[in-house]
């Protein structure tokens, strides 16, 4: 079956192909209700598993996917995103579990436990605010706890509804959401193609 998978997308970024899936391009797109209106394929919302190729994905850029009807973050983070968020002492972090479907349940939140060993420059997270589910930004400017390079492309994710702020492994680290942003299960499936779900 042939599904058509859109992706949240801002000027830099672009869109994926899932595997047997068309794509569509769009521009300046930044609000998921929008997408979500002109993606109403059910046959996407029960999707349990999807393919990502990550290889298009440049440094520094993201896109958001959806999956089983709720948007997924996937980021190629700079070395520096990778380096600010390791260098975070666990007990700055106000959720000190992973949340990660990818570690073991209750594994601390450390960076290492919220990526892949080998592939730390991925980031794949639930674009779901774990206040009361709204969509963090990752290009919004009253983000903090990014980095700053000189790019408003800068790591670090903020909801807008009340204002919580993610670093750069999605981990929350000031306003009301309890808990860091959640890494789904996935796999690789090559150097440069997951599979999220199963
Ligand atoms: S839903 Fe994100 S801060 Fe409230």
């Amino acid at each position: 079956m042939s599904t058509a998978v859109h992706a949240d997308v801002n000027r830099r970024d672009f869109l994926f192909i899932a595997t047997g899936a068309a794509a569509a391009v769009g521009a300046a797109l930044t609000a998921w209700p929008f997408i979500n209106q002109m993606n109403p394929d059910a046959s996407v919302l029960a999707m349990a598993s999807i393919e990502v190729d990550l290889a298009p994905l440049a440094e520094g850029q993201e896109i958001t996917i959806k999956w089983r009807g709720n948007p997924v973050i996937v980021r190629h983070r700079t070395l520096k995103e990778i380096e600010a968020a390791k260098a975070v002492p666990m007990a700055e972090l106000k959720d000190p579990v992973a949340r990660s479907e990818v570690a073991n349940d209750g594994d601390p939140a450390t960076d290492e436990n919220r990526t892949v060993k080998g592939h730390e420059q991925f980031l794949i997270m639930m674009g779901v605010c774990t206040h009361l589910g709204c969509v963090p930004q990752g290009d919004n400017p009253a983000k903090e706890f990014a980095v700053v390079e000189g790019s408003t492309k800068t790591g670090g994710w903020f909801c807008p509804c009340h204002g919580s702020h993610y670093d750069t492994a999605g981990r929350i680290r000031k306003g009301p959401a309890p808990e860091n942003l959640l890494v789904p299960e996935y796999k690789y499936l090559s150097d440069t193609k997951i599979q999220i779900g199963a």
